[in-house]
């Protein structure tokens, strides 16, 4: 067995609701992985949000990394999600997707879709490993940086959709198309 192998089963978290008291280290992770970050008010105005929750994976007590999502009629769609950087390439990430697709249901919601910056090339891989594929384009959708964004989506059917979304670049037109 590798080293990293050894590691990743020590690692086993544990991913649960995410509470108010998880903020600092929320943020601290939020800081440490993005350029371009989420304030407190950021997360706080999107959970109070009805279809929005938070989850945090958590390892002796500390949020070791955190996803927010949302929760639309045919699919769920992630909106923030991030490890601490001293505890990536240790399969946390991986356990995070997988809660997620075991939240899917063949009658109901059947995938999980999400845009990523053009230029984070490690998620973009890291997804592609999750079995994401990308489906789209969304250009100069970050008014912070003017960069594109590549819309990512995971079905539960392994259905690829991404003949209906050829040049798209509106992101409510995405939306509209996924709720239809
Ligand atoms: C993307 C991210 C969440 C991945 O989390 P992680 O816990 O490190 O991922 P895992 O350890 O579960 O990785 C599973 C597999 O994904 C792939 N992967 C993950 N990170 C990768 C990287 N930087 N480069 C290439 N492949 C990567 C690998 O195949 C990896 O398996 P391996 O380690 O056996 O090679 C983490 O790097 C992160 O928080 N990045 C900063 C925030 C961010 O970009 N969030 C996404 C916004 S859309």
């Amino acid at each position: 067995m590798s080293t990293r192998q050894s590691q990743r089963e020590a690692l086993k978290v544990q991913i649960r609701w995410m509470i108010r008291r998880d903020m600092n280290e929320v943020l601290k992770i939020e800081q440490e992985s993005f350029d371009f970050e989420w304030t407190e008010e950021d997360f706080l105005s999107c959970l109070r949000q009805r279809n929005c929750i938070g989850m945090v994976a958590e390892q002796d007590n500390h949020v070791v990394g955190f996803m927010i999502y949302e929760l639309h009629k045919n699919r769920l769609h992630i909106l923030n999600f991030a490890v601490g950087p001293a505890m990536r390439r240790l399969g946390v990430g991986a356990q995070m997707i997988e809660k997620l697709i075991n939240k899917l249901s063949q009658q109901r919601r059947q995938e999980i879709t999400l845009e990523v910056r053009e230029t984070n090339l490690s998620a973009q891989l890291f997804f592609h490993q999750q079995g994401f594929r990308a489906m789209g384009v969304l250009r100069k959708h970050y008014e912070d940086s003017n960069e594109d964004a590549y819309v990512m989506q995971y079905r539960l059917d392994g259905h690829d959709t991404s003949d209906t979304y050829v040049s798209v670049n509106r992101i409510s037109k995405y939306q509209n198309w996924s709720e239809a």
